[in-house]
């Protein structure tokens, strides 16, 4: 795996286990099919979900086992929630139900104005009592953090108080927005690349994940 960059904030984990790497390595490939990369999508997703929720609160309830009554650590607190930045999102979302299929799930939409450039909001719906959740926000690919700030920022908005932030691929530009925007959210990414090109696409990157998801070009 690639050195994270020595000024990586301390919000920041790059998930370096193997397997999510490998997988990484296959999704990047430009001759993987768009069902390979759906697909290893799903399976990082899962494997990212598992180190999103190492420190989750636990506490013991009364079971039956076939032999004997015990006490057993059960999740405490509320149902986590899920919330894709559309589109591409949702190929990490569904990766993330996988793991925790009874997590709730919410949507935001967000376009960037031609003439300010700015993120505008086009679609939002979270479940009601998302500030008693925590919330998982996810999008495949970090570029400028323009829209993945303005998405935290709308659900603080909303009432969300415990955020984190996943991505497969951040680039040290839309790291930076992101963690100077919100320095209370950890963010987790399974790399950091080089550097953001002229039209904004992650270099070496994996192209546009929307597209590779959906087959859409
Ligand atoms: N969005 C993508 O899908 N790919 C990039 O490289 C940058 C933004």
């Amino acid at each position: 795996m690639a050195e994270p960059p020595a000024q990586t904030p301390k919000q920041v984990t790059v998930i370096g286990h193997p397997l999510v790497q490998h997988k990484l390595t296959l999704m990047r490939h430009k001759d993987s099919s768009t069902g390979k990369f759906r697909q290893l999508a799903r399976e990082i997703s899962l494997l990212m979900a598992y180190e999103l929720t190492r420190d989750l609160p636990l506490e013991t309830r009364e079971i039956e086992t076939p032999m004997e009554t015990m006490q057993a650590p059960i999740l405490a607190g509320k149902k986590l929630c899920i919330v894709s930045i559309l589109r591409a999102g949702d190929g990490i979302a569904e990766g993330m139900l996988d793991l925790v299929p009874s997590a709730r799930v919410g949507h935001i939409g967000l376009y960037r104005d031609p003439k300010t450039l700015e993120p505008v909001e086009y679609y939002l719906k979270l479940p009601e009592d998302v500030g008693e959740r925590l919330v998982i926000v996810v999008d495949p690919m970090l570029a400028t953090g323009h829209s993945a700030a303005a998405a935290l920022t709308r659900l603080k908005q909303a009432g969300a108080t415990q955020l984190r932030f996943a991505c497969l691929l951040a680039a040290p530009e839309g790291m930076k927005v992101l963690t100077e925007t919100h320095p209370d959210v950890p963010v987790f990414t399974c790399s950091i690349d080089r550097e953001l090109d002229s039209h904004a696409y992650i270099r070496p990157g994996l192209g546009d994940a929307g597209d590779r998801l959906y087959g859409t070009k």
